[in-house]
């Protein structure tokens, strides 16, 4: 029996600027997806989502599609048969303490430990981790029809304990940033409001940033002139200006964590919240009740998380500070790997 688990992850801050060529800094935590799998007779897979009590089974030379949990097992399946890896027949069983919707990032946890536990049933050395989760980007994009962009991927697959990892999408390049609390509290808080980046807003935005590349003449949003982006006309100018400011939170972040800046890094939350409240319309009131309640609870700073219009609110904390009873602290855990 092969065991595998794909973390969720947090990202601290840079939030819809993988699309756009800019800069995010996310971190892998201790919840996530876990994956068991096991060789069967026959060139078929099985597969039981455990949480929902749910089963699905398909040949492995042709998956075919399929929706919601079905598309990722299936994408994967196909992808790395695509990639060339051979395996056998095989009987998969998930579990995850994620909730799909949460903003956490379950599908590319999902996605993560798949690809983990098949690379070890197929006894395939691992390709790099960059390139695995472009091909998890693959099935995400062309298999679930979420035009979702790499930072959740690179999170569940690159990421380091302790560590935040800066990227930057225009180079792909990775950098481990320490991110030490020293006593300092990083919870997470469930809005209530479930969110699908298949549907709603998510894709609409990638679809306006794009109108905004071509009306710039730019490749992408990070690489526009502001003084061109504020011509623009009301909603596409704010898009703009979110991606470019979120760009510089990134870059000041890294600095206030390298100073162990901590009030300076509660600020900068608060600062990507707006923005993304303000200039990218990405909030809900659930959303915004969640973020009231942890500032009321004393939170330095508080955010959105993730592709936003639902999901989970991150705020820190100072180590005086005692964190509402429903929020759930997370601390920056290792990537995907075998159990
Ligand atoms: C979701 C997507 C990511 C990213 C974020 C917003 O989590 O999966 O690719 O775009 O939203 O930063």
């Amino acid at each position: 029996m092969i065991r595998a688990f794909g973390p969720g992850r947090v990202n601290l801050i840079g939030e819809h600027t993988d699309y756009n060529g800019g800069r995010a800094l996310p971190f892998a935590i201790d919840r996530g997806v876990t994956v068991e799998v096991e060789r069967a007779p026959g060139g078929a897979i099985s597969a039981a989502a455990r949480d929902l009590d749910e089963t699905d089974e398909f040949a492995v030379a042709q998956p075919g599609g399929a929706d919601g949990w079905r598309a990722f097992v299936r994408g994967v399946v196909a992808e790395l048969g695509a990639a060339g890896i051979e395996f056998p027949g095989a009987r998969l069983s998930i579990s995850g303490d994620v909730p799909p919707g949460s903003g956490l990032a379950s599908s590319a946890a999902l996605e993560a430990a798949l690809c983990t536990a098949l690379l070890a049933l197929a006894g395939a050395p691992e390709p790099d981790r960059v390139e695995l989760a472009r091909l998890c980007s693959r099935v995400e994009n062309e298999w679930a029809g979420a035009q979702t962009g790499l930072l959740d991927q690179l999170a569940a697959l690159c990421c380091r304990e302790d560590h935040a990892l800066r990227i930057d999408f225009a180079t792909l390049e990775l950098a481990h940033v320490p991110l030490e609390l020293r006593g300092w509290q990083l919870a997470t808080l469930d809005s209530g409001a479930e969110r699908s980046h298949a549907t709603g807003g998510y894709n609409e935005r990638r679809a306006e940033c794009r109108t905004a590349c071509e009306t710039l003449g730019v490749e992408h949003l990070s690489a526009a002139d502001p003084a061109a982006a504020d011509r623009l006309p009301g909603p596409l100018r704010r898009r703009v200006r979110h991606v470019l400011s979120e760009n510089e939170r990134v870059d000041a972040m890294v600095d206030a964590l390298l100073a162990h800046d901590m009030q300076s890094a509660g600020r900068l939350l608060d600062a990507s919240h707006a923005s993304l409240r303000d200039d990218y319309d990405a909030s809900v009131p659930e959303v915004e009740d969640a973020v009231a309640r942890l500032k009321h609870a004393g939170a330095a700073g508080a955010r959105m998380v993730g592709g936003g219009f639902g999901g989970s609110v991150l705020a820190l904390f100072a180590p005086e500070a005692a964190i509402p009873s429903d929020a759930r602290a997370v601390a920056p855990g290792p990537a995907a790997r075998r159990l």
